[in-house]
């Protein structure tokens, strides 16, 4: 995809803040620090569009950034940081679901995991509302950099088999640049189907 403009637009929870226009949508969702503001950037190529932090919780609200007028990127704030507090969680939790839940124009729904981790029970709930909802789905198992090549294949059937997921699993690097052209391509897909 060439990106001609990109805009942040609003960054809100409530449903009447939205963007209305119907535009295809894309949302990245996944666990506090798995890598979701970062992909978001080394997609569209910008360094710091979207705020990264070592730091989870950085994400605080639902983030919509306009692509060349013709799509849309939905960055969520992450879930089951246990070092936010109880209320901020439960917030976090109730804004993902409601988002899911509401977004007429979700296209596909990027569910961003560790590929070192197995995934959390939080992973695996959501995922289950993924699949409830009926929504497309690809799960990304993101920081591919930090395992060795001969484990990859491993970990990647740990996230199928953790997920119980029919869906398909694209691994990928956003701070070395591994397969976000492939990641594009799935993305480019969806817009001409
Ligand atoms: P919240 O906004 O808190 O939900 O986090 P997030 O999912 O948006 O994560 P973010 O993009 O802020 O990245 C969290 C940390 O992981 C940062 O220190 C990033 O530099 C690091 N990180 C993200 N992607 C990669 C990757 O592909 N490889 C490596 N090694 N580190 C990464
Ligand atoms: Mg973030």
């Amino acid at each position: 995809m060439k990106i001609r403009k990109v805009q942040f637009e609003i960054s809100a929870v409530r449903p009447e803040q939205w963007p209305q226009d119907g535009l295809p949508e894309f949302a990245f969702i996944g666990r506090s620090n798995v890598g979701k503001s970062s992909l978001l950037n080394r997609l569209l190529n910008r360094k710091s569009l979207a705020r990264v932090s070592q730091h989870p919780g950085k994400t605080q609200q639902i983030n919509f950034y306009n692509i060349n007028d013709t799509l849309r990127f939905a960055d969520l704030p992450g879930y089951g940081y246990a070092q936010v507090s109880k209320t901020q969680r439960a917030a976090f939790r109730k804004w993902i679901v409601q988002y899911l839940e509401k977004r007429e124009p979700i296209t596909r729904v990027l569910h961003l995991v560790d590929i070192r981790h197995e995934p959390s029970v939080d992973d695996r709930d959501f995922h289950r509302l993924l699949l409830e909802l009926q929504h497309p789905v690809l799960v990304v198992a993101t920081k591919l950099d930090k395992i060795a090549k001969r484990d990859i294949a491993k970990h990647i059937q740990q996230i199928r088999t953790g997920l119980q997921t029919p869906n398909p699993i694209l691994s990928i690097s956003s701070e070395k640049n591994m397969y976000i052209d492939e990641l594009w391509s799935v993305l480019e897909t969806d817009l001409t189907a």
